[in-house]
């Protein structure tokens, strides 16, 4: 059985796509109509999701961020140790650690609990999802504080094909998988990358700090996670994810599918024009 949670998310709506024909279980907070079995479960009760567990199976591990992150995913795994599970699957962040900031540090520390668990185990560690773009571009703009670090941008699809092909081959090395996409565009290219698959002329604005905390305040973020995340755009701008990687092309045998496959995938969803 291949038990998956945030099975609701982009993530996890294009594995359990990508898994139909597999055994699999998808354990959700509220009824989805996913098209597989699916069972309520909450990590902020892991009993509910370590009840589901039985030996062999095979775990995808994957949430949103909350205060209670670390804490939930860390009992989920010892139940799922309790339960003979064969292997789990999760999904970090490019650079994840202890300490560090935004979700790497959460995200780190869960990452050490599942390498030190004795599960054999596989770590996703994507940079920013081409979906952000999709709540991101507002009346024809981009704002960040990128300035001209690129960034991988990857599409959910290709994360999800990554986790299917590691949950159901044979269990191999336990390791981190960066996954990126095909190119790492800075963000005024993004935006003329998007220009030209929109047909509108879409721009990037490059703001200091402060600036684009308060830019986020304003679309309803609190003042410490928007200041901690322009932060964050800013520190990305030294180029740290601006590499990519073959970890796509080498587990699922595609290529990752590029902005431009993207845009057109959503260009319905982008059909709002300027105001
Ligand atoms: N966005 C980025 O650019 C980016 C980059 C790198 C890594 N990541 C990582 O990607 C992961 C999320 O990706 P995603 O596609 O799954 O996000 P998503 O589309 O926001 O979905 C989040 C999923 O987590 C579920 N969830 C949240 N809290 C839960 C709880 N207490 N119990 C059970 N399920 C819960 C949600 O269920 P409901 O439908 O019930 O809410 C949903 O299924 C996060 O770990 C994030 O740090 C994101």
């Amino acid at each position: 059985m291949i038990v998956i949670t945030g099975a609701t998310g982009s993530i996890g709506r294009a594995l359990v796509r990508r898994l139909r024909g597999e055994e699999v279980t998808a354990v959700v907070r509220t009824p989805a109509d996913l098209g597989c079995r699916y069972v309520l479960g909450d990590f902020e009760r892991p009993e509910t999701i370590g009840k589901v567990l039985s030996p062999g199976d095979r775990l995808f591990l994957n949430s949103s961020l909350w205060p209670g992150f670390v804490t939930a995913h860390r009992a989920v795994i010892d139940l799922a140790r309790e339960a003979g599970v064969a292997q789990i699957v999760t999904v970090s962040v490019r650079d994840a650690a202890p300490g560090q900031p935004l979700g790497g540090g959460p995200h780190g520390e869960v990452d050490e609990y599942l390498r030190a668990s004795g599960i054999p185990w596989s770590i996703l560690q994507p940079v920013g999802f081409m979906q952000n773009l999709l709540g991101g571009i507002r009346d024809d703009l981009i704002h960040g504080s990128y300035g001209p670090g690129g960034v991988g941008y990857i599409d959910t699809r290709d994360i999800a094909d990554v986790a299917a092909a590691l949950l159901t081959r044979p269990v191999g090395e336990s390791r981190n998988h960066i996954l990126t996409g095909t190119a790492a565009p800075t963000h005024d290219e993004l935006a003329a990358e998007a220009s030209a698959a929109l047909g509108r002329t879409i721009r990037y604005v490059d703001l200091p700090i402060p600036e684009m905390a308060a830019h986020l305040e304003r679309h309803g973020m609190s003042a410490d996670f928007a200041g901690e995340l322009a932060r964050g755009m800013a520190r990305v701008g030294d180029g740290r994810w601006s590499s990519t990687t073959s970890e796509v092309q080498d587990i699922t045998g595609h290529p990752p599918r590029s902005l431009a496959d993207f845009l057109a995938d959503h260009a319905a969803e982008f059909e709002r024009g300027p105001k």
